[in-house]
């Protein structure tokens, strides 16, 4: 039984920006200690927005929230003692050395002397950046400078981490290496993370827990495979040769769903997404009522259901549609078409 009190608690938060812009419009979190937590959602759904209320850096217009047992706004120095934070922007220094980043920022915290220096060297040597310590940060590459921003933010030894799209930016062998120090940090005694991402593969990768996040709230949570598991059957996806119409549609939508073992037919311009008991018993029947309605079909692929599909389901669109930045694509399995 679990008698801690969560790491972080945010209850009904609402954020509006000037100029009409809700940012957050009910956002409720809950992170259990020692867990690492991960707030998916699309460009602009929210979640920086949840970090800056949680770290302190912004007041939210209604809601509550306790980070470490402490609450936002009545303690903020107290919140502020007990967690590092790596912001979306890196905030290092750049024409300080690496290790001038560190020791700076171990004296903000009150750190100092041998304890400081042990620390930094520490630190240095776990973020393998003890080669480039004496260098400065202008110099460093993408994913030093984001180990960087990591060590900065541990320096103090903080219960909760929150990291702000700790790989946006980097190239797939930084992000790779990111992912596994992350791992790493996660099986730290006690450490909770509170990251933020719209990279679906990430946040099936490090998160225990996951909540997606669209327009300023959280649209569903669980564990990546607990919410792939909800989704009954397999995800069938079809691209066709060409868009369709409101009415070809509507039309389809009604024929492909009166198919035996077919649920959920979603048509988006050229994309058909389909839920099916059995996705290859039903690939010949669909593609069958396709060719009747004289449709096209330029790939078919069957996959078990991915976040993507999880995110389709409750946020009623695509995720790469939501974000043109997320890179979303299968891997499924391509059974019939051509080149895409
Ligand atoms: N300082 C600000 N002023 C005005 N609008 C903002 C500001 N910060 C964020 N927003 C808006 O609030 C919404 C949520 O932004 P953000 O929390 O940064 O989302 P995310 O981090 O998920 O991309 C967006 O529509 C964004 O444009
Ligand atoms: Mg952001």
């Amino acid at each position: 039984m679990n008698t801690r009190a969560p790491a972080v608690e945010a209850r009904q938060l609402i954020k509006t920006y000037p100029g009409d812009v809700t940012a957050l419009n009910g956002m409720d979190i809950t992170v259990e200690p020692g867990t690492v937590f991960g707030l998916l959602g699309p460009n602009g759904a929210g979640k920086s927005t949840t970090v800056k209320i949680l770290t302190t850096l912004a007041r939210p217009d209604s809601g509550t929230a306790t980070v470490a047992g402490h609450d936002v706004l009545r303690h903020p120095d107290r919140v502020r003692r007990a967690i590092g934070v790596v912001a979306q922007g890196s905030g290092a220094d750049p024409v300080a050395t690496g290790r001038e980043n560190l020791r700076l920022q171990g004296r903000l915290f009150g750190l100092k002397g041998a304890p400081l220096a042990r620390r930094v060297d520490e630190l240095l040597e776990r973020f393998t950046l003890a080669e480039a310590a004496g260098r400065q940060v202008k110099g460093y590459s993408g994913g030093m400078r984001r180990r960087l921003d990591v060590a900065l933010g541990l320096v103090h030894r903080p219960e909760v981490l929150f990291l702000d799209e700790p790989t946006t930016g980097l190239d797939p062998e930084a992000r790779t290496a990111m992912w596994e120090e992350i791992g790493r940090l996660a099986g730290d005694e006690g450490l909770t993370i509170l990251l933020t991402t719209h990279y679906l593969e990430e946040a099936d990768r490090l998160a225990e827990r996951i909540a997606i996040v669209d327009r300023g709230r959280v649209v569903v949570e669980g564990t990546p495979d607990g919410l792939k598991g909800e989704l009954r059957g397999d995800a069938v996806h079809l691209e066709l040769r060409a868009p369709l119409g409101e009415a070809g549609r509507t039309l389809l939508e009604g024929a492909l769903g009166a198919l035996a073992g077919v649920h959920e037919v979603l048509i988006d311009r050229a994309r058909v997404s389909v839920r099916a008991d059995d996705g290859a018993a039903a690939m010949p029947r669909l593609l069958g009522e396709l060719e009747r309605a004289g449709v096209s079909v330029a790939t078919a692929t069957v996959a078990r259901p991915s976040l993507d599909d999880v995110y389709l389901r409750y946020a009623g669109r695509r995720y790469a549609e939501a974000d043109p930045r997320s890179g979303a694509r299968d891997d499924s399995l391509v059974l019939a078409g051509g080149a895409r």
